[in-house]
């Protein structure tokens, strides 16, 4: 019988692409253990922005001559390539934005505004990213439809049982979830909870921040209407992310931001909007930055996300046995089979910045906060986490380093 091998990467090998990892901090080789805030960068990233700045730049989509069409055919060849590694059915239903905070800002006002109203419930969940939460909590308070968040459980896995009360509390209009917790890695039911709000005659929005550099996401398999990404996260360049929504919706919607490109035709007394999705890209956009995240979606694929999520697994279920072998630490959320790279932790009382602190005299760098998800920590009951967070260049022996790291932290700060 055969069996089916499972996908590898060679994280040494890897390394040699990133920049970042030659250089020392205090004196030691670099751990950066913070790539849900954000990921380090390859060559061949940085290879394309440069070659397109240098070879090929002008603005996008106004010029008819060589150069603007040579820098028109990068910006949409990008989109090609992120429309293509989300799955989604067309091109037109990827649109640029600043970030996936904006695409959901997008979402929230451009379709919120105009579709909810009181009577409506808005739906949330209690582990959301702020960037999922608080424009959904604004625009439920300037339309009056109800705000409600879905809890998690002790695990950090979110309690499905209070749907049924939820609903109950007017029509819900809207369910917005993030696939991976940023804080605790739980890997979340998004796609249920996506066949539960078009039950109630819902839109599904999902924040694949930290879904997307990880692991293989199709978005006509996950059943949402918006999925917001970002392209700092995924080894491409900060200032852009994209937005994929279902085009019918898109279509209905009025626009978000207003300026040049986005129109068909400007009248003294009127104004139509171009069609998708320039309707929603209004002014210059980022250009390079969306010809490098093209480039980084090409990386992650050649490096193959079944691999990436199979590295980062292995490496999530040894960091959670040695850290939580050490006496006075605690590790908040799901066991390693139903969470992604990231480990939420507190080392007895010592405050989290004091822990990131010490760990940076050892050159590894955590986040140490409360992650921009303050419900969520207010239902774990502390102000803060540490957070040590693993990509497809994250090494075994880096976690060998943050667990002495941490025995180091008790010693001085103990
Ligand atoms: N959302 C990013 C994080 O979790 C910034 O750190």
């Amino acid at each position: 019988m055969a069996v089916e091998a499972r996908p590898k990467l060679d994280a040494h090998r890897l390394r040699a692409d990133f920049p970042i990892f030659e250089r020392e901090v205090n004196g030691k080789p670099l751990a950066y253990l913070d790539s849900a805030a954000s990921s380090q960068k390859p060559r061949q990233v940085l290879d394309a922005m440069r070659t397109f700045y240098e070879t090929s730049y002008a603005n996008v989509h106004r010029g008819v001559y060589r150069l603007a069409e040579d820098a028109t055919a990068g910006y949409e060849g990008a989109r090609a390539k992120v429309a293509a590694f989300v799955n989604a059915p067309s091109e037109r239903e990827v649109i640029f934005t600043r970030s996936a905070t904006e695409g959901i800002n997008l979402v929230a006002y451009a379709w919120g505004l105009d579709n909810l109203g009181p009577g409506d419930v808005v739906v949330v969940t209690e582990l959301e990213h702020h960037s999922n939460f608080v424009p959904w909590q604004y625009v439920a308070k300037r339309t009056g439809a109800e705000f409600r968040a879905i809890p998690f459980d002790d695990a950090g896995e979110l309690v499905l049982d209070a749907l049924d009360e939820i609903a109950s509390a007017g029509n819900v209009k809207v369910v917005a979830n993030n696939l991976i917790s940023n804080s605790l890695g739980t890997v979340n039911p998004s796609e249920r909870l996506a066949a539960w709000a078009h039950e109630q005659g819902a839109i599904m929005v999902v924040d694949a921040a930290q879904a997307a550099p990880h692991r293989a996401l199709d978005v006509q398999a996950l059943g949402a209407d918006f999925v917001a990404i970002s392209s700092h996260k995924m080894c491409g360049p900060s200032g852009v992310g994209a937005l994929w929504g279902r085009r019918e919706l898109l279509e209905a919607m009025s626009p978000f931001n207003l300026g040049g490109e986005m129109i068909r035709s400007v009248k003294l007394d009127r104004t139509s909007w171009n069609e998708l999705p320039y309707k929603f890209e209004a002014g210059t956009p980022a250009i390079a930055e969306a010809v490098g995240f093209g480039a980084a979606v090409d990386y992650l694929t050649d490096v193959g996300l079944d691999a990436i999520e199979q590295h980062e697994h292995e490496l999530l279920a040894y960091a959670l046995e040695q850290l939580g072998g050490i006496e006075g630490v605690i590790c908040y959320g799901p066991p390693p089979e139903r969470r992604a790279g990231i480990v939420s932790f507190n080392v007895g009382a010592i405050h989290p910045h004091d822990v990131a602190q010490v760990l940076d005299w050892e050159g590894i760098a955590i986040r140490a906060g409360h992650h921009c998800t303050q419900p969520l920590m207010t239902r774990l009951g502390v102000a803060a986490t540490s957070r040590a967070s693993f990509y497809l260049y994250t090494l075994p022996d880096e976690i060998d380093r943050l667990v002495a790291g941490v025995e180091r932290v008790k010693k001085v700060l103990g």
